[in-house]
């Protein structure tokens, strides 16, 4: 199994990362963090336990909260796409796990440390995070084999015209990631937007067993929507752990406007070092077959 730490913000499209990550062998998650972004760290906090108890995972896979608000950045949440809760749609029962004493960003650096092989770090919130254990703990960087984030875009923004919600929510703190020197395999919404998880395949999950039934239930709330499919944003970080050549990445230097109109708009650019690869396509059918095999084995 590959050895992950995941940073979330859950969140329905996280939540259908993590319900994959939970569950696959394919993957061992050795810590889930958490960060505010779609809704307030208590309650992603709170959504990442109710999945971690959902698919009974307490004593397995522990939990740390992490940062309330980004780093320079007025916080502003996507209630609206995501519900109040963040995970609208599902009943989940009153939380009984606790989540660790240490904050996200300490809880990152002790497992990093503790380990005597390099780990994959996923991200699918605002990078607040992994800015801060960047700058905080910096020994831990030759303890990360690469960073996979979903991100950032290579052209259309879901906030603005150009810029995505990850990157706008904590403009500084991408940019603390994407120039750290770090593996970086960016995934933006010009590829997300591509990979929906069609109508026909929604309308089959709440058939197939009761993890079906709650992504179901929370897709039906999930304001992100196009023509009845949607997008799966943050599953695409561990589709791509799956099935890297289902994916076309090219290398780019990116840099992130942190002030005015643009804010958060991630420019590429070719004429100076490159420090990203930054996905381009995805084979959206691969994608869909995956997703349903994934939570069809769960
Ligand atoms: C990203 O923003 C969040 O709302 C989603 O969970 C995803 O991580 C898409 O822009
Ligand atoms: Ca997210």
């Amino acid at each position: 199994a590959q050895k992950i730490l995941l940073d979330m913000d859950p969140g329905i499209d996280d939540a259908a990362a993590l319900s994959i990550a939970l569950t696959d062998d394919a993957f061992q998650v050795m810590l889930l963090t958490t960060v505010a972004g779609n809704v307030s760290v208590d309650k992603t906090t709170q959504n990442a336990l109710r999945l971690v108890e959902f698919f009974h995972q307490e004593n397995v896979v522990p939990v740390a909260a992490g940062a309330s608000a980004p780093l320079i950045k007025k916080y502003v949440d996507a209630s609206d796409i995501h519900g109040e809760s963040g995970m609208a749609g599902w009943e989940f029962p009153t939380v009984k796990t606790t989540v660790l004493p240490e904050h996200a960003v300490v809880a990152m650096r002790q497992v990093l440390m503790n380990s005597q092989e390099k780990m994959t770090v996923v991200a699918t919130g605002a990078f607040t995070n992994i800015a801060l254990l960047i700058r905080m703990y910096p020994e831990v960087l030759p303890k990360i084999a690469q960073v996979v984030v979903m991100g950032g875009s290579l052209g259309v923004g879901n906030v603005t015209s150009v810029a995505e919600f990850n990157v706008y929510t904590d403009p500084h703190a991408a940019q603390i990631l994407l120039t750290s020197g770090l593996s970086i395999k960016m995934i933006g919404l010009n590829v997300t937007l591509q990979a929906l998880l069609s109508k026909e395949n929604i309308n089959k999950l709440g058939g197939i067993n009761q993890t079906g039934k709650m992504l179901q239930a929370l897709f039906m709330h999930y304001a992100d929507d196009q023509d009845g499919a949607k997008p799966m944003h943050d599953v695409n970080t561990l589709f791509y752990l799956a099935q890297p050549e289902a994916f076309v990445f090219e290398d780019y230097a990116i840099d992130v406007i942190t002030q005015g109109p643009a804010n958060g708009a991630t420019v590429a650019t070719k004429d100076h070092n490159t420090n990203v690869s930054v996905a381009t396509s995805v084979n959206v059918e691969a994608f869909n077959k995956w997703f349903m095999t994934k939570i069809t084995a769960i």
